[in-house]
């Protein structure tokens, strides 16, 4: 009998994913026995597909598009995160149940100011986007103490209806196209035409190719552009960000892989160093 512990991704569309290789290299540095594959299902396998792969006796699943809210729906138990974050990408079985966690917002925070260095307290941070992967990362920025979270959002209604589910934690608003400007907030001591500290894009824009809708203003030569996704090259809006003279613009392999060590942890219990395997990620993308 195949007694190793057996992990995958799962995802409609995952087959360039490169969480197989960012996991099987934290498992030889930690010097972890396990196996980790990718299962590439269609919208409507997902249920099903998940428990095959647990009863099969599988120990736990990375989640990802567009499965989030679905593996949310599927677990039997919730951390508090994944609770917040309305959705799920790291499943956990545990004897007789499913647990749900979601580590997308820890890895963000800890590229950003870990690998990137960026302070977060006190800064001016504009979140475009208000699907999924932005209600994702909402509380752990604003548990981070930025000055405020400014969404925006291309129909505005989701952002509205996002910034009041998470005002309880923090100061967070939206704004309006034409109002995208953190000088335009009340409280804020920057001049007027002031750009942000940090703009997250969470769309998916960038999987189409496509930028968001952010005006050039919201950049300025302090600004750090931030994409969630990431790609063989540089996304629409780290291209455009840098084209603005934003003082820095990256895309979000550092959160994948931040992501996936803080997933490694919840599964195993050990902690993977990151900056190594972001090191060959980096260039292996780049050949
Ligand atoms: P995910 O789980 O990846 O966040 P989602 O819930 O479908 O996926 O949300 C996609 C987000 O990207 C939404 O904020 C969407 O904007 P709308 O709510 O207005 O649809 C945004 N988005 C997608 N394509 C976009 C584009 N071309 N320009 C701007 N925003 C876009």
């Amino acid at each position: 009998m195949n007694t190793i512990d057996r992990y995958a991704v799962i995802g409609a569309g995952v087959q360039h994913s490169r969480s197989p290789q960012i996991h099987s290299l934290f498992a030889k540095a930690t010097d972890q026995s396990l196996r980790y594959d990718l299962i590439d299902v269609p919208p409507g396998d997902f249920a099903a597909a998940v428990r095959e792969f647990f009863a099969g006796g599988g120990r736990g699943l990375n989640v990802t598009v567009p499965f989030k809210e679905s593996a949310l729906a599927l677990a039997t138990e919730l951390t508090a995160r994944a609770r917040r974050a309305g959705a799920v990408n790291t499943l956990v079985r545990g004897g007789i149940t499913l647990l749900g966690d979601n580590t997308d917002g820890a890895g963000l925070v800890r590229d950003l100011t870990v690998n990137l260095g960026c302070r977060l307290r006190g800064a001016s941070v504009l979140l475009l986007g208000a699907g999924g992967a932005a209600r994702g990362i909402i509380a752990p920025l604003l548990a981070t103490g930025v000055q405020r979270l400014t969404i925006h959002n291309r129909h505005a209604e989701r952002a509205q209806q996002l910034a009041g589910e998470f005002a309880d934690l923090g100061p967070v608003c939206v704004a309006a196209l034409d109002s995208v400007n953190a000088a335009s907030e009340a409280n804020t001591a920057r001049p007027p035409g002031a750009a942000f500290d940090l703009i997250i894009n969470a769309t998916s824009a960038s999987l189409q190719g496509q930028l968001p809708q952010v005006p050039a203003h919201a950049v300025g030569p302090q600004t750090l552009c931030y994409d969630c996704a990431y790609g063989k090259s540089d996304t629409v809006f780290v291209s455009w960000a840098r084209a603005q003279g934003a003082a820095r613009a990256v895309t979000g392999l550092g959160m994948l892989v931040e992501q996936a060590a803080e997933s490694f942890y919840v599964w195993r219990g050990v902690r993977p160093e990151t900056a190594p395997v972001l090191v060959a990620l980096q260039q292996n993308i780049q050949t």
